[in-house]
């Protein structure tokens, strides 16, 4: 046998052992490698490297397979700042782990990156993906909660009751699913308050990186401010937001089809409920 049938036979093996089968999951990043800040600043960024790897590296170790999308498919960008041990328990050798990982998977080369538009994933369709999940960054405040093809993919997710997972600022692409993202964005973008708009995912319990977190990294912003926060926009659209009792550290909470996870500290354990809800 060569490696690779005897890889995939040893797969199947380990599937048919545990009464698992493979499901595909959807990853979908943002394309973009900044985030507009107020006064025309603006904060290079992208997506959490602990936030993205952790739950993928749960996810291809469980024998599932991961396909990754952007809107434009666009090779999406590490945020520079992430790449620390800080957010890997301070382990040097996980930060090797998941960053020779993501290497392997070349997902940032311009070049060689697997990822697909959004657009090729609706042509394909939604059907084959068992659940989705979206990691945060600052990068998906800049376009995944106003991409319409986003907001098409989760309704589609929602209503098929499909594992909906989404971590930090990653929770904030479920505004994309509103009637008029654009306008309830521009809105909060202007330091206005948007009227409740009705939401597919109104009521549900959700969190997301806090008001309070997003005051204590505000240093990290290079003297700039952001928009809006993201758990206000939440609120504002409906969800019930709830947040740990001491900031940074790990908070998810699951409704429904939905699982969300509150800052890097949480990454982890949202790849697990997503790799026991895959069984
Ligand atoms: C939707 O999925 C959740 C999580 O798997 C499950 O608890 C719930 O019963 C499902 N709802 C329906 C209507 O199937």
């Amino acid at each position: 046998m060569n490696l690779m049938t005897r890889l995939a036979a040893g797969l199947a093996l380990t599937l048919a052992a545990t009464g698992a089968h493979a499901a595909n999951v959807l990853v979908v990043l943002s394309d973009e490698n900044h985030l507009d800040l107020k006064d025309g600043k603006v904060l290079s960024t992208g997506f959490y490297l602990n936030e993205l790897m952790q739950p993928v590296k749960l996810l291809l170790d469980a024998g599932h397979e991961v396909t990754f999308a952007t809107p434009q498919g666009r090779a999406p960008t590490v945020d520079a700042s992430s790449v620390t041990a800080a957010y890997f328990g301070n382990d040097a050798a996980q930060l090797t782990l998941h960053k020779d990982l993501l290497e392997k998977l070349a997902l940032t080369s311009p070049t060689a990156s697997p990822v697909v538009s959004l657009a090729r994933v609706e042509q394909q369709g939604y059907a084959r993906f068992d659940a989705v999940y979206i990691p945060g960054g600052h990068a998906p405040m800049q376009d995944l909660l106003k991409s319409p093809a986003l907001g098409r993919l989760l309704a589609d997710f929602h209503l098929r009751n499909k594992t909906t997972a989404l971590v930090c600022h990653g929770p904030i692409a479920l505004l994309s699913t509103l009637p008029d993202a654009g306008s309830f964005v521009a809105k909060l973008e202007a330091g206005a308050t948007p009227a409740t708009p009705k939401w597919i995912y109104s009521g549900y319990q959700m969190t997301v990186i806090s008001n309070q977190e997003e005051e204590q990294a505000k240093p990290l912003l290079g003297g700039g401010e952001m928009k809006f926060y993201p758990q206000t926009a939440l609120q504002r659209a409906g969800a019930r937001f709830s947040s740990n009792a001491t900031p940074w550290t790990g908070h998810v909470v699951l409704d429904r089809e939905l699982i969300t996870g509150q800052n890097p500290a949480s990454a982890l354990e949202v790849g697990q409920r997503l790799v026991e809800r895959l069984k």
